[in-house]
């Protein structure tokens, strides 16, 4: 059974958290969480943590993670974009299994119930835009490379009746 935790970086599963990022986001770009901190300084410490949990009979296992980056404090620029949600990602031996719609629906509920964000966006890979309007949210704008891959703005609204 899956579950959707949101952690802080004190969780025992946070080094899995970041192993997993490492796997299918940062190391095929030629990057590492250690520089990510280095280059965005207080992004980490900012992050709303959320993992997606396995319950296995032999333990339980990370198959999942998504973080938002809410908007910085006293900014009605950053305000008005929204919450961002980065660094999704799912095991590659566990996608397409509904693991990621957990957790994104687990993130649009934070952010607009508890933290009363109005959006959210994000830059989506181009392989992964089926799956971010599969799950309600919208095109934005040209597609730009960001890393050197393909990239799409992506956008969710509170106000658009969604499952949350
Ligand atoms: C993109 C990603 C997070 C999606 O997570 P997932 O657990 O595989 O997705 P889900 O199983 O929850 O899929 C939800 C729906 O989206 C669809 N979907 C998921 N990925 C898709 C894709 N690449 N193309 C088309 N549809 C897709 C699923 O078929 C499912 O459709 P349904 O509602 O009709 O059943 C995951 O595949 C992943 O980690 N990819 C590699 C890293 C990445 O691209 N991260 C995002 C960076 S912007």
């Amino acid at each position: 059974m899956i579950r959707v935790l949101r952690i802080t970086r004190d969780h025992p599963q946070y080094p899995q958290e970041i192993a997993l990022r490492e796997l299918v986001l940062l190391r095929p770009i030629d990057y590492s969480v250690d520089r990510f901190m280095t280059e965005y300084p207080g992004f980490e410490e900012r992050f709303v943590h959320f993992i997606a949990i396995d319950a296995q009979p032999k333990g339980e296992k990370l198959v999942g993670c998504a973080l938002l980056l809410p908007p910085a404090d006293g900014d009605p620029e950053s305000a008005a974009k929204g919450g961002k949600l980065m660094q999704m990602a799912v095991d590659p031996q566990r996608q397409r299994e509904g693991i990621g719609h957990k957790l994104i629906v687990e993130l649009e509920r934070y952010a607009f119930a508890r933290l009363e964000l109005a959006r959210l966006f994000c830059h989506a890979q181009l392989s992964a835009v089926p799956f971010y309007e599969r799950q309600g949210w919208k095109i934005e704008g040209e597609q730009f490379d960001e890393a050197g891959i393909p990239h799409r703005l992506m956008s969710f609204q509170a106000e658009v009746p969604n499952r949350v």
